[in-house]
């Protein structure tokens, strides 16, 4: 079905005034090295992302405003000013200052969304350290994995999800120290824990930031791909430039908007544009601690008179599932401008949200590697429903062929960007073969088929790979496959993403039973729940099905793409690599 374009509204009638308000001008003379000029700098040299989103607001007088406006799972609502954040990293730097934890080690979070995160996170910047977040939905191996291949040196937990970390704890050698943090009473700590206010309530509330270069290493976000465990995409300090533009130009923030970006900072998104996008804009964030519920979702946004928002396509096909009658319960009136990414957003859905909530949803396009937004709908320009909009200003994106050529206009292939923007990645830890091996011809090659249309407009067609997309979050059939293979009864798995109406894919594995196993409902189950407990909610399979044996190359590699071949009732394509019965 063809959906109609919504027209580009008259900047003029617009409430406020988007900070892009023309996209080719500001686009033709854009260069992304002089952002740097919109914002302050370390005093005495060098840039640090957590200055640039917290101290320079202090410094110029704008400590007393709302950074972060918390809500509690149990109903408490906490507001930290600015100035309030920037002390309590700094607090947090001293601790890793007085536990010796030297510049460019790898410090992890694995927390809930409670204030003592972002704390934590902006203070291992400070400190010159690299901050690497975990989804508290994760299980121990998927834990494991990641702190063990970053080498992480501290961990910061809390009581209610330490359990999860002791199960692997000696199998991580280079973790000196558990820290364990709680926003409720003082945590009791066990041996070989620290408690994160008695450090905190002994660590000074000034610190001299680490003098860290733009180029020097912040943040590591661990990312899935077809082959192998996954692996941490590294940014570095200079990333802000990104965080910032986009913030403007994207996000389209201004001095008293009230943002709430839904995604976790165990994810990019809640890092990027949870964290870093709003600070250095700074404007005030919403921080829900809760989880997806849609009268509650549209209840907070009553609550706070959040002006921008920023979600993902299976909240919003939630959100349409609870039905049109269910914002018409709250005042929603404040919102302004409504985003979406991480998943194709469809057509549908930006209809909807234009008929339920008065405003349609910008999608835009990014991912890990790339650490701010590539491409999106801004507020200034037609959206077309199902496409991801156009590059941001300083980003040149293109569709390629194999050879890494641009294909004519229309033409499906490789959506690839022009290198050198200051939030791509670095390298993927301890695997520069594997990053060298994502550029060709002058392109970063990012892994998903697109097309481009006449009008500049970029349209998503699928991934190049098998890597699922379930409700947003990238998983690794390997990583599956990997935690199935632990258990006594499995000889093979083969995990591939199952289409699912609502979070877009779902994990879903065909398991091939070890001599003296029974392919029974109660095996199934146990399963389930044995991946489930390994890899945490998120990642584990959703559906399982036995089968006798699976498709495999003659090399011995399982062939997912004739799994789901056979699951989806498609042709199964050319079969020559599979080996003989
Ligand atoms: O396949 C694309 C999909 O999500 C991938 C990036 O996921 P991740 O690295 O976890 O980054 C999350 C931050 C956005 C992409 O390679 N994706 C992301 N946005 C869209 C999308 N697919 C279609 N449309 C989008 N707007």
């Amino acid at each position: 079905m063809e959906y109609e374009t919504i027209s580009k509204p008259d900047v003029d009638s617009l409430a406020v005034r988007p900070n892009l308000d023309d996209y080719e001008g500001i686009r033709s003379g854009f260069d992304y090295e002089r952002v740097i000029d919109e914002l302050d700098g370390l005093p005495g040299g060098g840039l640090n992302i957590a200055y640039e989103c917290l101290d320079r607001h202090v410094a110029a007088g704008r400590g007393d405003k709302a950074c972060i406006l918390w809500d509690g799972k149990d109903g408490r609502q906490e507001t930290y000013t600015y100035a309030d954040m920037a002390k309590l990293s700094n607090q947090f730097a001293n601790v890793l200052r007085k536990l010796e934890v030297e510049k460019g080690s790898r410090v992890f979070v694995f927390m809930d969304r409670i204030p003592e995160l972002y704390a934590a996170a902006f203070g291992t910047l400070k400190a010159g350290c690299i901050i690497g977040p975990l989804f508290s939905a994760f299980g121990p191996d998927a834990i494991k994995d990641r702190l063990e291949d970053s080498g992480a040196s501290v961990l910061v937990t809390t009581p209610e999800l330490k359990a999860k970390v002791h199960e692997i704890r000696g199998d991580l050698p280079a973790l000196k120290h558990l820290i364990i943090a709680s926003h409720n009473e003082p945590p009791e700590v066990d041996d070989g824990e620290l408690s994160w206010n008695d450090l905190m309530a002994d660590a000074s509330e000034e610190f001299d930031i680490v003098q860290t270069a733009p180029d020097d290493p912040a943040i590591m976000h661990y990312t899935s791909g077809t082959t192998g465990r996954p692996k941490g995409a590294l940014h570095v300090h200079k990333a802000v430039l990104g965080h910032y533009a986009t913030g403007k130009y994207v996000l389209d923030f201004h001095e008293d908007d009230i943002y709430w970006c839904t995604a976790d900072p165990g994810w990019v998104t809640g890092t990027s544009y949870g964290m870093f996008a709003p600070c250095t804009n700074g404007v005030s964030s919403v921080i829900y601690e809760g989880g997806f519920s849609a009268s509650k979702w549209y209840e907070v946004i009553q609550k706070y008179k959040v002006t921008v928002w920023y979600t993902a396509p299976t909240a919003i096909r939630m959100l349409m599932k609870a039905g049109d009658e269910v914002p018409k319960k709250f005042d929603l009136s404040t919102l302004r401008y409504t985003m979406s990414v991480g998943e194709p957003l469809n057509p549908e859905a930006v209809v909807w949200s234009e008929k339920a909530i008065g405003l349609p949803f910008h999608d835009n396009w990014w991912q890990t590697e790339t650490g701010s937004i590539m491409i999106a709908n801004y507020p200034v320009m037609p959206i077309k429903p199902g496409s991801m909009g156009r590059p941001m200003p300083g980003i040149n994106p293109g569709i390629i062929d194999e050879e890494g050529n641009e294909v004519a206009t229309g033409e499906e292939g490789d959506l690839a960007v022009r290198p050198g923007w200051p939030s791509m990645f670095r390298t993927y830890w301890n695997r520069e073969e594997m990053y060298d091996s994502r550029f060709k011809n002058g392109w970063y090659i990012t892994g998903d088929r697109a097309r481009k249309d006449a009008d500049g407009y970029f349209w998503f067609v699928g991934r190049a790979d098998d890597v699922i997309n379930t409700a947003g979050h990238l998983v690794g059939p390997f990583e599956v496959e990997s935690a199935l293979l632990e258990h006594p009864a499995v000889a093979e798995a083969g995990v591939i993403g199952k289409p699912d109406p609502v979070a877009m894919e779902i994990v879903k594995a065909f398991v091939s039973l070890k001599e003296g196993y029974e392919p029974t409902d109660e095996l199934k189950r146990e399963l389930r729940r044995f991946s489930r407990e390994r890899l945490g909610p998120g990642i584990a399979p959703r559906e399982i099905d036995f089968i006798d044996t699976l498709p495999k190359t003659r090399s011995g590699k399982i062939m997912r793409r004739l799994l789901k071949a056979r699951e989806l009732g498609l042709d199964e394509g050319d079969t020559s690599t599979l080996e003989d019965d």
